[in-house]
């Protein structure tokens, strides 16, 4: 049984080693929780995001997908909320000079690391700042984005008008937000730059508390569809006090981190509060008119919003195994097909045939067109099977001296280690069948 330190030190080093995640700006000794994905890291964000667009935006016939600016007009913020409230209340160890969310500080008004004295309380902004335009003025203020769901709301009107849109239904958004975390650590848990996946879902007044469960089960669901394990997620009501400014109820998805049990995804039941302050500040009408009741009211929001990067943390633990196969360590990584980085790898049994290795070289080419498919035939058979379950490769084919003759390879499961002799020509049909 691997210890939770030992599992974590062993992602984030794997994670390095192999390319999945680098620190920000490394080589000037980095940026404090900003991280980099690197090629194997960048495929299976990209795998992750495809899975959750198709799960929502396609499979779905009451989502519509938009891709908004990450700078917005200052007055969203204001009216949002987060210009005046989304802040952080923080205290400063004396003796030890760590800083600490006042919800830390036991009824002692003590460190918790040290016990030292602590400082009065400060409130910290989370939004980060920046200037639009040559000359940095009062006037010329505005955010980076703290949530990608404010660009829906103020987009709520164009997607109706454009749509035709009836109530309930969605948008959906992936995309950059920022905030300037003061709290920060467990590797990518909390970052000041991370990619959130967010559904702002318009609802009839009244039917709020329904679509609101519905919401929590679906997208519980929709983490073990990939292979997330149930026994590693569980639901988590927030109390009264923890509700955001917004929220009338509020679940959470918790991971069991190394760390702890921790916030994958939450869902909100958002109210009218966000479309009503739009119309407050901006003077528009965000209005919904029911033609078959001829109602007309301020739809209710319920919001499932993840996070890309925690997920990605969450599903590499998860799927991170070791074991013993004949005597011999064996590390993988069990993620879903759909989400791993590289679905196939070709490797020739002999690198010093010619014959062989363009045999192999010609089959990555053809496999390539549709997929993410590595060629390395730089190791030993055994070193390069152990370096494509060490990134979850699905399928390992081999290329060797009979396949010259009767032109078939061998493909082998990553998780059975089944292997079966293949027609080089169907390999490609092979794999779509089983990557489907
Ligand atoms: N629009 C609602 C909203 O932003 P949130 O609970 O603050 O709610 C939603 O954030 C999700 O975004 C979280 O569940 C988490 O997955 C992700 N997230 C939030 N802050 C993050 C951070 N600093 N680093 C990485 N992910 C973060």
């Amino acid at each position: 049984m691997l210890q939770q330190q030992d599992l974590m030190e062993k992602i984030v080093s794997l994670c390095k080693r192999r390319g999945f995640i680098f620190q920000s700006s490394e080589i000037y000794g980095g940026l404090a929780s900003t991280w980099d994905y690197g090629p194997l890291g960048a495929e299976l964000k990209r795998n992750l995001k495809e899975a959750w667009w198709r799960s929502n935006v396609f499979e779905r016939d009451d989502i519509e997908g938009l891709d908004a600016s990450i700078l917005m007009h200052p007055s969203v913020w204001m009216a949002s909320g987060h210009v005046s409230s989304f802040e952080d209340t923080l205290v400063d160890c004396k003796s030890c000079k760590k800083r600490f969310k006042i919800e830390y500080i036991g009824s002692k008004n003590k460190c918790p690391e040290c016990g030292g004295e602590i400082t009065a309380a400060r409130q910290f902004s989370l939004m980060l700042k920046t200037h639009i335009g040559p000359v940095e003025e009062a006037g010329s203020l505005t955010y980076l984005r703290p949530e990608t769901a404010q660009g829906i709301f103020v987009n709520f009107q164009n997607v109706v008008n454009s749509t035709r849109r009836k109530i309930p239904f969605g948008i959906a958004q992936i995309g950059k937000s920022f905030r300037n975390e003061v709290t920060t650590g467990n590797y990518t848990f909390r970052s000041r730059e991370f990619e959130q996946m967010e559904i702002e879902f318009f609802v009839k007044p009244g039917t709020d508390e329904e679509w609101y469960a519905i919401w929590v089960d679906e997208r519980f669901d929709w983490y073990t569809r990939f292979g997330m394990k149930k026994e590693n997620l569980r639901k988590r009501r927030h109390e009264k006090t923890e509700l955001a400014h917004y929220a009338k109820a509020c679940t959470d998805i918790e991971y069991q981190f190394p760390f702890g049990w921790s916030e994958l995804e939450g869902i909100a039941n958002r109210t009218d509060f966000d479309l009503k302050q739009h119309m407050k500040l901006s003077g528009q009408t965000l209005e919904y008119f029911d033609d078959e009741t001829k109602e007309r009211y301020v739809p209710y929001v319920i919001e499932p919003s993840g996070g890309i990067d925690r997920s990605i943390l969450a599903f590499l633990v998860d799927s991170y195994k070791e074991e013993k196969v004949r005597d011999e360590k064996r590390v993988s990584l069990s993620l879903h097909k759909k989400l791993a980085p590289i679905k196939a790898a070709v490797l020739p049994l002999l690198r010093n045939r010619p014959d062989i290795v363009e045999l192999a070289k010609t089959l990555a080419d053809d496999l390539r067109k549709e997929r993410k498919v590595m060629y390395d035939d730089t190791a030993s058979i055994g070193r390069l099977y152990r370096r494509q379950d060490e990134i979850g490769t699905p399928y390992c084919i081999t290329v060797d001296v009979d396949s010259l003759t009767d032109r078939k390879v061998t493909v082998r499961d990553r998780d059975t280690m089944a292997q079966d002799r293949v027609e080089a020509a169907n390999v490609k049909r092979y794999l779509a069948d089983r990557l489907q």
